[in-house]
C-alpha cells in the first residue's frame, strides 16, 4: 500500500468539489509546475496523492453518477479544465436536513434515492478526512456531517461559514474523541477577504489611516444565488467583516460581501475594492481595484494545502482544532491572526516546531 495516499470524502459535489477533483487530475497530468502550487510538497504529500473515495449529495442531477461525471452536471458552473476518467466513486444521497432552502429549492430537485448512513460509508470507504462543502446557512446539515465524521473517527474540514471548528462545543467533542477538526469558511487563494486584508495591512504598516472601505462582489455561481437570501447574505457578510475588523478594529467604516447574483457570469467572481484613507498632512488616498477570478479553482488551491496538512496532523495523532492550519486556510478560524503570522504558524506546524 502507498503510505502517501490520502483518502478523502466530500459532502456537497458543487463548485469546490469540481475545482478540487479537476485540480488533482490536472497536477497528476501536467505536474506541479503547470499546476502553480504554493506548496508542491507538504511533508511527503503531493497533490497527486489525494484520492477521493466517497461523495455525498442530494441533487438528483448528481446522485447515482460517478463523481467524475457529477462534477460537470448542472448546476455546477466551474469550467472544464481537463477530462477526468471514471473514478469508480458513486455519488450517494446524504442527509438533506436544511441543505436546500430559499432560492436553492427553486433550481435543485432533491433525489428520490434513500439517504445513506454517512458514518457507515466513511468507514467502508476507509476515508480519513471528510470535507464539508455544503451551501452557506445549511446549519443542521453541516452539523449532521460533523457528527458522522466524529462517529466514524474521520477528520473534518469545514469549508462552510457554519461555526464548527470555532464552536467550543464541537471543538471539545472532537478533542475528546482524538479527531482533527479544521475550519471554518475556506479562504480562497486569491479571494476577496485575503486580498482586502492584504491591502489594508500594507496601508496600516505605512501609517495610513483608513477611514472607509468596501469589498463587494458579484458572481454567477450557485453559492451566490444561495446567499441572495437576506439572512444567508448577512451571515456570510458578518464572517467576512469580522475577519477584517479583528485586525483593524471597529473605528473603520466597512462593508464586505457578495452584492448580487448574475447568472451569466457562471463561475466568475468580480470583486470591487474601494479604500479611502488619510496620509501625511491629511493627504487623501483613494484606491479603486477590480478583481476577476473563478470560484472553483480559487477555493481548491487552498484546499489542496489544507488536506495535506490535515493528513500531517492525523499522522501526529492531532485532536480537535489545529489552530495553525485553521488560521492559514480559513476566514473564521478558532484563533485569528494576520496573514503573515498565519503562514508562519502553518510552516512551523509542518516543520514540527509548533504542536497545533
Ligand atoms: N471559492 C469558493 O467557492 C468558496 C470559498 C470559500 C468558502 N466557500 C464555502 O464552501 C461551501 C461550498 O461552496 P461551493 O461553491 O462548492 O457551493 P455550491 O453551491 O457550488 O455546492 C454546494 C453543493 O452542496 C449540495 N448540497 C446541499 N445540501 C446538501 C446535503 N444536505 N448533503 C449533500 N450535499 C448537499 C448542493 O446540491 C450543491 O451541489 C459554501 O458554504 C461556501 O460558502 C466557497
Amino acid at each position: 500500500m502507498n503510505e502517501d495516499i490520502i483518502k478523502i470524502a466530500i459532502a456537497g459535489v458543487g463548485n469546490i468539489a469540481s475545482g478540487l477533483l479537476q485540480g488533482i487530475v490536472y497536477v497528476r497530468t501536467y505536474d506541479e509546475k503547470k499546476g502553480k502550487l504554493l506548496h508542491p510538497k507538504i511533508s511527503s504529500f503531493e497533490v497527486k496523492n489525494i484520492n477521493i473515495v466517497a461523495a455525498f449529495e442530494v441533487d438528483e442531477n448528481k446522485v447515482g453518477k460517478d463523481m467524475s461525471e457529477a462534477i460537470f452536471s448542472p448546476i455546477n458552473s466551474t469550467p472544464k479544465f481537463i477530462d477526468i476518467d471514471n473514478l469508480d466513486v458513486e455519488v450517494v444521497k446524504g442527509p438533506l436536513k436544511d441543505g436546500l432552502t430559499g432560492h436553492l429549492q427553486e433550481v435543485i430537485k432533491v433525489s428520490s434515492d434513500p439517504e445513506v448512513k454517512v458514518s457507515e460509508i466513511l468507514k467502508e470507504s476507509e476515508a480519513e478526512i471528510l470535507i464539508c462543502a455544503l451551501p452557506t446557512g445549511a446549519e443542521e446539515a453541516v452539523e449532521a456531517y460533523a457528527q458522522a465524521a466524529l462517529d466514524a473517527e474521520v477528520a473534518f474540514i469545514n469549508c462552510t461559514p457554519t461555526l464548527i471548528a470555532s464552536n467550543p462545543v464541537w471543538a471539545k467533542k472532537f478533542k475528546k474523541s482524538n479527531v482533527c477538526l479544521i475550519g471554518d469558511d475556506l479562504q480562497s487563494l486569491a479571494g476577496g477577504t485575503v486580498l482586502h486584508k492584504g491591502f489594508l495591512d500594507v496601508l496600516k504598516e505605512q501609517g495610513i489611516k483608513v477611514r472607509d472601505t468596501y469589498q463587494l462582489d458579484v458572481s454567477g455561481g450557485l453559492e451566490t444565488l444561495n446567499t441572495l437570501d437576506d439572512d444567508r447574505k448577512q451571515y456570510k457578510r458578518d464572517v467576512k467583516e469580522r475577519a477584517i475588523k479583528q485586525s483593524f478594529g471597529n473605528d473603520i467604516n466597512l462593508a464586505s460581501g457578495t452584492s448580487d447574483y448574475l447568472e451569466f457570469l457562471g463561475n466568475r467572481r468580480i470583486g470591487h475594492f474601494w479604500i479611502l484613507g488619510e496620509g501625511f498632512m491629511g493627504m487623501p488616498i483613494k484606491i479603486d481595484i477590480r478583481l476577476e477570478t473563478l470560484d472553483g479553482p480559487n477555493a481548491a488551491g487552498t484546499l489542496v494545502d489544507v488536506i495535506r496538512a490535515t493528513k500531517v496532523a492525523i499522522n501526529r495523532a492531532g485532536s480537535g482544532p489545529i489552530s495553525s492550519i485553521c488560521a492559514y486556510g480559513f476566514k473564521a478560524p478558532p484563533v485569528t491572526t494576520d496573514r503573515h503570522t498565519a503562514h508562519q504558524w502553518f510552516n512551523e506546524y509542518l516543520e514540527g516546531i509548533r504542536t497545533e
